[in-house]
């Protein structure tokens, strides 16, 4: 089937999650990428970021993409023109494919109208496919499968697009997903909160989420230290995981809190791997786009 937009996770059969982690995985090695200097990629961030937007913008560069940054603050968004408005413009004047982050979940619906592909760099609490599928890229580089895994994912599981996306296609491919944090950031929908001390010596990959205290009020009240004691990934709990077993998380990182800072580059953390991988992917979502569009 032909992937129109990729703004979640559902867009993407199995089939097509494991091709295009074969791809990342190619072109990490060295394998080279498709050339489209003809092809303009805008890029649309209403929310900060530093890994998406800049490593969506290094995978364009490397397929020798021209690319627009969209700046938000200086457009005439600031004279009440809409989002569909904004990127029909973007579309009348040549760009050939845009990647929007915008804080409102599911935004993507409003631009049914647009003939241009759109990829999501993250919607609100919604989903964030392209964090998914660099993080099951990761899984997959270090254990040849994902299928049978156990999974933790620690921390905000209510307000996180990464949480979600995770979990829903962790959970298609065959792995076992489990949470841990407090009953305030519990999402009755995806499972309830199991105690970190009890998986952690059991699971083949901890995924700490950040707790993201721009979204919600609860977050503000929460302690650090408390939260990293019954939260956080400590130096004790790192002792604790099997050796074979990674450590994820999307970042920014918040230290201190969802882990111990001096466990952000322990062996066995992948977080920077995590980004390194990110970049690949978005090459290789960015090609399929180009391919199932015919652009
Ligand atoms: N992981 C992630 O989405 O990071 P940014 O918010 O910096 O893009």
């Amino acid at each position: 089937r032909r992937m129109r937009n990729l703004v979640k996770m559902s867009d993407l059969s199995k089939e097509e999650v494991y091709s295009l982690i074969q791809r990342a995985l190619e072109l990490k090695a060295g394998a080279s990428p498709i050339q489209r200097p003809d092809l303009i990629a805008a890029n649309l961030f209403f929310e900060n970021s530093t890994r998406t937007k800049h490593s969506f913008e290094v995978a364009q560069m490397k397929l020798g993409l021209q690319v627009l940054n969209f700046e938000a603050s200086t457009s005439s968004l600031n004279k009440g023109e809409t989002l569909y408005d904004t990127c029909k413009t973007l579309e009348a004047i040549g760009c050939n494919m845009l990647v929007i982050r915008h804080s409102q979940e599911a935004y993507y619906q409003e631009l049914e109208g647009l003939t241009i592909p759109i990829v999501s760099g993250g919607d609100g609490s919604g989903e964030h496919p392209s964090q998914c599928l660099l993080d099951l890229m990761t899984l997959y580089e270090h254990f040849g499968l994902i299928e049978g895994l156990e999974v933790v994912i620690a921390g905000d599981i209510k307000n996180s697009r990464v949480a979600r996306s995770n979990y829903h296609m962790l959970t298609r491919l065959g792995a076992k997903v489990q949470f841990v944090g407090p009953q305030i950031f519990a999402d009755p929908t995806l499972g309830q909160m199991v105690d970190f001390d009890q998986v952690i010596g059991q699971v083949d990959a901890c995924m700490l989420l950040r707790v993201q205290f721009e979204r919600h009020q609860e977050a503000v009240a929460l302690s650090r230290a408390d939260y990293h004691a019954h939260y956080g990934l400590t130096p004790a709990r790192y002792q604790a995981l099997k050796p074979q077993a990674i450590v994820m998380h999307p970042a920014p990182v918040n230290r201190d809190m969802e882990i111990a800072s001096e466990l952000v580059e322990a062996p066995q953390s992948r977080i920077f791997t995590q980004m390194t991988n990110g970049r690949f992917m978005r090459q290789a979502i960015l090609e399929k786009l180009i391919a199932d569009n015919a652009l």
